[in-house]
């Protein structure tokens, strides 16, 4: 039927190995209205938010949840307040996690948090970026404050704990990009080759000592901490390596309370980053979003970042899904999973 889609979605929350825990399901065709696209999506990529949110609880959904909050496609009709977009653009965006993902033939997006694609990426590569580069672009330049120009960075320093995950892999090539030198931290050989790879310049093992590890290669203290994993583990040795005045910003909840008074003396700050923020609360800015992946694309076209992409699946089944979804579970994912949608 003309006005039914196909998607891959859930009315339970159950673990992964349940075949029902992400289901084959046909729901309504979304239709465009105000300032929203409609997406017909090429590639999806899955992140740790998909398998948090699928997590399992209490709980059944009437209607199938559906989830995924990165996207590429073909713009094919658009709201009456759309200015920015055309039927037959190209785009990739991340979405609100307030609305339905994007596993799903057609999408909705609010066109003031989507760009055109990258000319020369394909959707899978494209689809790779979104959701991360947002995070990162907002984490290190507006959250932060860093400026993007490598000559107001001469001698600065960052660390990236957790640097060869999704998050990790475009923030350091941003932070590379905008001069800094880049400490990324890694646990295994595969992970440190990546992050080279991305660009970054030093590493050091996050299960162990941070001040001690960074003394190895003379450095004493460290400008800005961006933290992609386990806020409450690395809060101590995050407290000691910051420099006066310095700046942490995390973009993983903490499950413990976190001892501000550690940074007290050093005048450090510490924010949060949540990407959703902007489309949840629908602020005034939210075209930031626009905009940063206008510029990112931009980047990745002039060649000075690359995609994160590094396993590609295909095919918008419940089947590929749910194996995407046990893979990224795992917590070893380097760079980005994109899944084709044929
Ligand atoms: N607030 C936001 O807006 C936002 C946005 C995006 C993501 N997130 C959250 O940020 C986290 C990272 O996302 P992601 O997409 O980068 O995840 P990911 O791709 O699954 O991250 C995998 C990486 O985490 C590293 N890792 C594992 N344990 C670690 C530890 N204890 N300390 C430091 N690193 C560790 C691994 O490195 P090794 O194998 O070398 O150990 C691996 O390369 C997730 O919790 C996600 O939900 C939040």
């Amino acid at each position: 039927m003309a006005d039914k889609m196909k998607a891959v979605g859930l009315y339970e929350y159950l673990p992964i190995d349940d075949p029902k825990s992400l289901q084959d399901v046909k729901v309504k065709k979304p239709k465009a209205k105000g300032k929203d696209i409609l997406v017909e999506v090429k590639a999806v990529s899955v992140n740790p938010v998909d398998t948090k949110i699928r997590a399992p609880k209490e709980g059944k959904e009437e209607e199938p949840k559906i989830l995924g909050w990165d996207a590429a496609g073909v713009v094919k009709d658009t709201g009456d307040e759309v200015e920015l977009f055309q039927p037959g653009d190209e785009v990739y965006y991340a979405g609100a996690v307030n609305r339905q993902g994007s596993n799903s033939e057609f999408h909705l997006v609010d066109e003031r948090i989507a760009a055109k694609k990258p000319e020369n990426l394909d959707f899978s590569d494209a689809a790779a970026m979104p959701l991360t580069t947002i995070t990162a672009w907002e984490a290190l330049f507006h959250r932060m404050g860093i400026s993007i120009n490598p000559e107001d960075n001469e001698g600065k320093k960052i660390l990236m704990v957790g640097a060869a995950g999704g998050v990790g892999s475009i923030a350091v090539q941003l932070a590379k990009y905008a001069g800094l030198t880049v400490i990324g931290t890694v646990s295994r050989e595969e992970t440190a080759e990546w992050a080279k790879k991305n660009g970054a310049d030093y590493f050091i093992n996050h299960y162990k000592d941070f001040p001690e590890q960074l003394q190895e290669h003379g450095i004493q203290e460290v400008d800005f901490i961006f933290c992609m994993n386990s806020t409450e583990t690395h809060w101590e040795n995050m407290s000691e390596v910051i420099a006066p005045q310095g700046k942490i910003c995390s973009i993983v909840e903490s499950k413990e309370e976190l001892d501000m008074n550690l940074i007290k003396n050093k005048s450090a700050a510490f924010l949060w980053e949540f990407m959703f923020t902007r489309p949840i609360y629908q602020t005034e800015d939210m075209i930031e979003q626009h905009r940063l992946l206008k510029e990112t694309a931009r980047l990745i076209e002039n060649g000075d970042i690359q995609t994160t992409a590094t396993k590609k699946m295909q095919g918008l089944r419940a089947e590929t899904f749910r194996e995407a979804h046990q893979i990224v579970e795992e917590g070893k994912m380097i760079g980005k999973l994109v899944i084709k949608i044929d």
